[in-house]
């Protein structure tokens, strides 16, 4: 048998429901001949408030031991005090996506039959945004000066070098060419040319390459516009940290709301193991209550099963969970029902798979 070694990270507020039915979903589905060996890392707000560590060096060792890692969410309550100089999501959320070398933010958008999206009109949703995980405004590249006064300057520098927009970009290339031959460069080259140039040009160059590939650009603000008017003209998106974060979110609303957003932080190379979480957040409102949808913690195990070559077992989650959702009449389920109705929804594994 395979033995895939999972880290699972829960985290806080809503992240340990959700990854809970991932598991239950993962145990029901996967392959005979496949061990996911689990080892769970208490980290997070929690953790830190506890102990005081947010990601120990002894973490991180152990955590790129693994085969692949699957998190809830972690953060506390926006602007909480006692998080402040913890600083959550960027000493442990980023700096697990930039230690383990993530420059892949891998986040689809499907419209599903039967899904109350907030649109009115749009035709078949289906794309993914190439969101790059490792540059731009995320670095920490910036600093304050006379902090305090009223004279305060503060900085965020976006850094992109030439070797990591070419390789999220060749990944989103090779993305579009297995799907519909459609790629779009989103950025703000109006306004920030620096960067927006190298995007552009590197992705005109990378172009060359891939006759078979339609290519368009649009400034980020029009692309709001489109995903709302028009999101079935998106195939494969590229963009950049920043622009991805706010575009995926917008992505999760208009397909039926952010607990049905997937997504998988990548390292192509397999040099480190990769990262599936949902889009959303440890949603502090309704930690607790058994009110999330763990959905989107669910098809990130679909994309992670996809990651680790096991793509019939991906299937079958996403067939169950369309039949999931196809059943929704919008009466109130808990946490665990959704993630119950799933695992049980799963057709029997093929002996194939
Ligand atoms: P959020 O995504 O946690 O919540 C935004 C809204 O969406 C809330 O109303 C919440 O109840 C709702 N929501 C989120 N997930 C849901 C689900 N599965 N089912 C139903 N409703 C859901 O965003 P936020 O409020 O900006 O952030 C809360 C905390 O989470 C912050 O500390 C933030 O930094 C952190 N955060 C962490 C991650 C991560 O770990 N990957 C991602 C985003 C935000
Ligand atoms: C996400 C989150 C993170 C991000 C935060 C919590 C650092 O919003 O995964 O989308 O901005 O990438
Ligand atoms: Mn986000």
């Amino acid at each position: 048998a395979r033995t895939v070694r999972l880290a699972l990270i829960p985290g806080d507020g809503i992240g340990p429901e959700v990854v809970a039915e991932a598991v239950k979903v993962l145990d029901a589905v996967a392959p005979d001949d496949v061990v996911f060996e689990k080892t769970t890392y208490e980290l997070g707000a929690a953790r830190y408030l506890a102990t005081g560590d947010v990601l120990t060096e002894a973490d991180l060792a152990a955590i790129k031991e693994h085969d692949a890692i699957i998190l809830g969410a972690v953060g506390g309550v926006p602007g909480d005090p006692r998080l402040k100089d913890a600083n959550i999501e960027r000493g442990l959320l980023l700096k697990l996506r930039f230690e383990l070398d993530h420059y892949v933010n891998l986040r689809p958008t499907v419209i599903y039959d039967g899904v109350p999206s907030p649109l009115a009109e749009h035709g078949p949703v289906d794309f993914v945004v190439v969101r790059e995980g490792t540059e731009g405004p995320y670095v920490g590249n910036g600093g304050s000066l006379r902090k305090g006064t009223p004279h305060e300057v503060a900085t965020e520098v976006s850094l992109n070098t030439a070797f990591g927009v070419e390789r999220v970009v060749r990944y989103a290339f090779d993305a579009a060419q297995k799907r519909r031959g459609k790629l779009t460069l989103v950025h703000k080259t109006n306004v920030l040319v620096f960067a927006g140039s190298l995007w552009q040009s590197t992705v005109n160059r990378v172009a060359s390459e891939y006759p078979d590939v339609a290519v368009d650009y649009l400034h980020v603000d029009a692309a709001t516009i489109f995903l709302v008017t028009d999101p079935a003209r998106f195939d494969v998106i590229v963009t950049d940290n920043l622009f991805g974060d706010i575009l995926t979110d917008l992505a999760g609303a208009i397909s039926g709301g952010i607990g049905l957003a997937a997504s998988g932080n990548i390292n192509p190379d397999g040099t480190f193991p990769s990262m599936f979480e949902p889009v959303h957040g440890s949603a502090p409102d309704i930690a607790g209550q058994q009110k999330a949808d763990p959905t989107a913690t669910i098809l990130s195990v679909a994309l992670l099963l996809d990651h680790l070559g096991l793509g019939e077992a991906a299937t079958r989650v996403r067939d169950a969970v369309v039949a999931d959702i196809e059943s929704r009449d919008g009466s109130p389920r808990t946490t665990t029902e959704i993630g119950d109705a799933i695992a049980s929804a799963l057709t029997p594994a093929t002996a194939l798979d």
